[in-house]
């Protein structure tokens, strides 16, 4: 897939009027560049923007040519119409299109979901085999969370080599801008619900291998829903599909190393970080510096990075501003401060990506990843797991477990099994990861009453300390029905009550009407 060129421009029509934005740019850059910038009203009547920048919170969802879509995973197309949407009171064309041919059945031998640095390598690992290859993302081009395109970035050598090798493969065909929205199949005939722009049909397998990524774990904090306040990750994806950023003010905050590779991304586009607060206090950090020359191009890269305006001990109280975020409150570890900014970016760490696979029946293990064999071999037969999905380690590992998957769903355990001493040395810097940057309690302690904690349903910290569990939440606040089907407020209710989210038993992400009707005459989806 070629780019457009850096300076190429096209027109949309946003919210009635004319907008020049360049080339590749994603639908929520459009939206940013025009204040206010706001996507959505929330069902309390707050104004909303995007906030995790890779297809979780459906906070920037709007109607793009009448269908309701995820602004950040859209690109805009010349003469493209977006409208920004009122929580209630919106029409779209999502019903019934019989002038739409639906294909409600394809075959492959091998499904991958997830083209992110996992799903590539196990596309290109099991590639020589020739089995009928399919590999779904729902993003706009393969890259997943770390290898992202668009105008305001330059993908680096090895995610272009790996995007031009799986071209040549004729028998892997890849499909981007394409969800999984939940199960489909009946028993023996295993099938998932894929849904792209123009229709939804039933995938059957042979194989599944599930590299579904991880996505930010993003805790609340008093004015965590003003437009301006981003996932720390969030804000990296949204500056290079083109969010405007240059010349602004902006803060980071949390834990881990993504928030300097979030701080790099937002120097490149032109904004001054004026303060990374990281957590976890400094003989933390310098205890996981000193284990780092074991992985060299680790330590490299977080020299590198380093940054004078890192702050340890140090994390966020409070987000301010009016109708969209203008100043942050920070605690230090000899005080507090405020700091007037253009945007906030908070990320807390990094949660496996497990719903489709619960859905499936595949076990967890201790860490919320999903369970493997040293073959990637999920609970379940036939469905394997690579990457994030099966927990945080970063792109190298994610890169090998995709490899031993891709060749162990085709059958080649010899090759699968000679990468292990590869595997065993990137799962070291998984477990230095996992052992540095453990959370405060303190930020758990954050949210106020009023705070909202599940976003889709404006459901208030008051409201949920008095339930019991996830599904009594569910049943009595309506926490977690929401759009985002509680991809943002699961993770935050298990951190801050110790829920254990349910995962979804049929439907993954909200689903088109016509991909619906067309499915539910021969799939397990209920009537
Ligand atoms: C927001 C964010 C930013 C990050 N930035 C960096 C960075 O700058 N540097 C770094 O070293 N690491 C970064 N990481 C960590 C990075 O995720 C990993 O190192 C690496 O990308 C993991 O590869 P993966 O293939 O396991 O998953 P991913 O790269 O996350 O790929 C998973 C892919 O699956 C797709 N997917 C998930 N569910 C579905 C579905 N239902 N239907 C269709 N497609 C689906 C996703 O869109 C995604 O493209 C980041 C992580 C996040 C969450
Ligand atoms: S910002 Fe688009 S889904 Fe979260």
């Amino acid at each position: 897939m070629t780019f457009p060129r850096k300076s190429a421009r096209l027109r949309i029509r946003l919210d009635g009027q004319q907008v020049s934005v360049a080339a590749g740019s994603s639908v929520a850059a459009a939206l940013a560049a025009r204040p206010p910038s706001n996507s959505r009203v929330s069902v309390s009547g707050e104004r909303r923007a995007a906030f995790c920048g890779m297809g979780v919170c459906h906070e920037c969802r709007v109607l793009i040519d009448g269908h309701l879509r995820l602004a950040c995973q859209t690109r805009c197309r010349e003469g493209m119409q977006v409208d920004t949407v009122l929580e209630r009171g919106y029409e779209t064309r999502d019903t019934i299109a019989p002038d739409n041919p639906v294909d409600h059945d394809s075959h492959c031998d091998l499904l991958i979901i997830g083209a992110g640095p996992a799903g590539m390598a196990a596309a290109l690992a099991a590639a020589p085999s020739g089995r009928a290859i399919v590999l779904v993302d729902d993003n706009p081009a393969a890259g997943g969370q770390i290898w992202r395109d668009g105008p305001g970035t330059t993908l680096p050598a090895p995610a272009r080599r790996l995007r031009e090798h799986i071209a040549r493969h004729v028998n892997i065909k890849l499909l981007c801008e394409t969800r999984v929205v939940g199960l489909a199949g009946l028993p023996g005939k295993p099938a998932l619900m894929l849904e792209d722009t123009r229709r939804g049909w039933a995938q059957h397998y042979g194989a599944l291998i599930l590299c579904t990524g991880a996505r930010e774990l993003l805790l609340p904090f008093p004015g965590w829903t003003l437009p301006g306040v981003t996932g720390a990750g969030g804000l990296q994806a949204l500056a290079k599909s083109g969010v405007p950023l240059r010349g602004q003010r902006i803060v980071i905050a949390g834990t881990g190393p993504l928030l300097l590779a979030a701080a790099h991304s937002a120097r490149k586009a032109g904004a001054r970080v004026v303060r990374i607060a990281e957590q976890a206090d400094w003989r933390t950090l310098l205890r996981f510096a000193c284990r780092l020359p074991r992985w060299p191009g680790k330590a490299m890269q977080a020299a590198a990075l380093f940054s004078p305006h890192l702050r340890s001990a140090s994390h966020v109280l409070e987000a301010t501003g009016d109708g969209r975020v203008q100043q942050v409150r920070l605690s230090r570890a000899d005080g507090e401060e405020q700091i007037a900014c253009h945007r906030l970016a908070c990320g807390f760490g990094l949660v496996p990506n497990t719903k489709l696979g619960q859905m499936l029946g595949c076990e967890l293990d201790a860490h919320q990843g999903l369970r493997v064999d040293d073959m990637q071999q999920t609970s379940v037969a036939d469905v394997f797991a690579a990457g994030e999905c099966t927990g945080i380690g970063g792109n190298e590992r994610a890169r090998v477990q995709g490899a031993m998957a891709g060749h162990a769903a085709v059958g080649e355990l010899t090759q699968a099994a000679r990468l292990i001493p590869d595997l065993a040395h990137w799962q070291g810097f998984a477990m230095a990861l996992r052992g540095h940057f453990a959370l405060h309690p303190s930020l758990l302690s954050l949210a106020r009453p009023d705070t909202l904690i599940c976003r889709c349903e404006d459901v208030p910290h008051a409201a949920l300390v008095a339930c019991q569990s996830w599904i009594d939440a569910k049943l009595h606040t309506r926490c977690g029905m929401g759009a985002c089907q509680g991809r943002i407020c699961g993770a935050a209710t298990q951190a801050l009550y110790g829920w254990q989210p349910a995962p979804p038993r049929h439907l993954l992400a909200p689903a088109r009407v016509d991909t619906l009707a067309g499915l539910a005459s021969h799939s397990q989806f209920p009537d």
